[in-house]
């Protein structure tokens, strides 16, 4: 949909009409964009990931965004200077891992994705404008 028809479907009050373009559908947890000639952090997905870790189990969460195995780092360098978070949950229990990796809170998910989100909603609708 081009900027006329989106600014005519809101005249009209069919904000139906709109429809949410590919770039900003927040991607599922197990949706991974890949850069492999990056070295920059990445967001591996728009929303978090739902995981049960196990108590006593080591894990090393992906802080880059290149993995291939998100939340989770697969050990390939693909962004040398950011290491992977390790940490060791003290019991069982289901938690939200940071996909986005823009965390405060690493590895857990504090919400930031909400900003990756609205980024997203705001550079497309600017371009929208554009065309
Ligand atoms: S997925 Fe990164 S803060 Fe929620």
């Amino acid at each position: 949909m081009n900027a006329g028809c989106f600014i005519a479907a809101l005249r009209r009050g069919c904000l139906q009409t709109f429809r949410r373009p590919q770039l900003i559908l927040p991607a599922s947890s197990s949706t991974v964009q890949h850069r492999p000639q990056s070295t920059e952090v990445i967001a591996a997905a728009r929303l978090p990931c739902r995981v049960k870790l196990k108590a006593g189990k080591r894990y090393a969460w992906c802080a880059c965004g290149h993995s291939k195995k998100q939340p989770f780092c697969d050990g390939a360098p693909k962004a040398p200077s950011i290491e992977p978070l390790r940490f060791t949950p003290e019991k069982d229990r289901t938690v939200f891992l940071c996909a986005c990796k823009q965390t405060k809170n690493g590895p857990y998910c504090d919400g930031s994705h909400f900003k990756v989100i609205f980024r997203d909603v705001v550079n497309y609708v600017k371009g929208a404008f554009k065309k």
